[in-house]
């Protein structure tokens, strides 16, 4: 880190030192050692994989009654203000490549609402519903946090109070070598991404969080991705079957679109429930089919999760057990020779070091996986184009509203996949699930959609 120290300016090795102070020497050479094999990584082709066991969707009369029993348990836990919303936000966006954070990238198909606008207007609905405010946190990072914050204040926190929204940074990690020595990206930086999503369980014990959290009577976290617009991130029914399965760390799951599709799955690995990443399931087991035709390890991991605080704080701790593995990407890391000149690789010469949220759920007790309609619920915008892509975030927010009107028995003309042929939107004001927008629409005389509408 210091082979140009002598070359420095003053300010120069300020911000070198600056940067050095936030590295946890000790988590660091843990992290390398795990990345970089020395430490006796999982092998999947060993383990004992099974499906997971989850709760399905209802579909008869017992069913029905469980869900609405879970319903009311969660609807109670939210008039309790029991329940804080979460949103991780302090990823680097590379794939989207949009100039900003994320969360204020414009999504909705007419309005062009961003993502952050999105999720606070669904507070807000939420807030209508239930007795308590509810609290909104979001994690950003170095990389990000400035810029989040400022686009909060720029739309007056989108009508939410800034006491209920919280902004806590997570930590950053050093790039490093294949041989394990930290990366400089000029001579007086270090080349540090933010720790990755696990980062939540650390960021909400270091910030004081968790004891912010406690004071205010939250015992339950409803964790969510920045990039999936249609996160049902408030649904009773969902926070219902965490509770009465008494598990620490919950999460909702949907069927995999098809072998390749690439999310992790829930499995059980040696017994125990956890997610196996899309890149790790070996293709047979991937490929395969039960008698009914379905996939076997079908319960694709939508990354939403109901997460106790006592769990976080435990995991948040990383003591003992109760720590995250790192897992290791390699990545083109811009650098420097050794006169200090700037070189950008042309292949792979870095490793960036993270964990993972879903890393946590085999330290759980009674980890419980709750199915949830896909259609209403998942359709992460990742990448500029193609999949999962700022156009298939489009089409998918336009098919879910249409079901919703034709289902209500509105007319539309949709094509063969369910698109209509004119956009619209409805926000979450008028409606944030289909029952309530049932019961809206036909409280409407004369209803009708027409191209640009805007159900408000
Ligand atoms: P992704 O893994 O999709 O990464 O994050 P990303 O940073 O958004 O995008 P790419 O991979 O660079 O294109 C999934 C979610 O986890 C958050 C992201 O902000 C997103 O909500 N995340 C990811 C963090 O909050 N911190 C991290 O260190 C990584």
């Amino acid at each position: 880190m210091f082979n140009f120290w002598d070359r420095l300016s003053q300010e120069e090795r300020k911000h070198l030192l600056k940067q050095a102070c936030q590295i946890d020497l000790t988590r660091l050479k843990d992290a390398s050692r795990e990345a970089l094999g020395q430490a006796g990584s999982v092998n999947d082709s060993d383990a004992d994989l099974e499906p997971a066991p989850w709760i399905p969707l209802p579909s008869g009369v017992d069913s029905t009654r469980l869900w609405e029993e879970a319903e009311g348990i969660g609807e109670e836990l939210l008039n309790a203000g029991k329940i804080a919303a979460f949103t991780v936000a302090g990823g680097q966006g590379t794939r989207l490549g949009f100039n900003g954070p994320k969360g204020a990238f414009p999504i909705t198909p007419v309005s062009q609402k961003s993502l952050f606008q999105l999720f606070a207007e669904k507070i807000k609905a939420a807030q209508m519903r239930f007795e308590k405010p509810i609290m909104w946190f979001l994690m950003t990072s170095e990389i990000n946090d400035e810029a989040t914050k400022k686009f909060f204040i720029d739309n007056d926190n989108f009508g939410l109070s800034s006491s209920r929204v919280r902004f806590l940074r997570q930590g950053m990690m050093p790039a490093i070598c294949p041989t394990g020595e930290i990366i400089l990206e000029r001579p007086d930086r270090i080349s540090m991404n933010p720790d990755g999503h696990g980062g939540f369980f650390r960021a909400v014990v270091d910030n004081g969080v968790a004891e912010e959290m406690r004071n205010a009577g939250i015992e339950t976290i409803s964790y969510f991705q920045v990039d999936n617009p249609l996160a049902p991130f408030l649904e009773p029914a969902f926070l219902g079957f965490h509770s009465m399965s008494g598990s620490e760390m919950s999460s909702r799951a949907a069927h995999k679109k098809g072998p390749d599709e690439k999310v992790g799955v829930f499995c059980k690995r040696n017994g125990n429930l956890s997610v196996i990443e899309y890149s790790d399931l070996p293709d047979n087991l991937a490929r395969l089919r039960s008698e009914d035709g379905d996939l076997v390890f079908n319960a694709g991991n939508l990354a939403m999760h109901a997460i106790d605080l006592a769990f976080v704080e435990r995991i948040g701790k990383n003591k003992g057990i109760y720590k995250l593995p790192y897992h290791s990407a390699k990545k083109k890391v811009p650098t420097v020779d050794a006169q200090g000149c700037q070189v950008t690789p042309k292949k792979p010469n870095g490793i960036k070091l993270e964990t993972f949220v879903f890393d946590a759920i085999p330290l759980a007790k009674s980890p419980c996986i709750v199915e949830v309609c896909r259609a209403d619920a998942f359709s992460p915008v990742k990448n500029a184009e193609g999949d999962d892509s700022i156009a298939t975030c489009r089409s998918d927010q336009l098919r879910k509203y249409a079901r919703w009107v034709k289902e209500a028995g509105g007319e539309l003309t949709i094509d063969e996949t369910g698109e209509p042929n004119i956009s619209f939107e409805i926000t979450p004001q008028f409606a944030d699930n289909q029952d309530e927008f049932t019961r809206r629409w036909r409280d409407i005389s004369n209803p009708c959609i027409e191209d640009g509408l805007i159900l408000d």
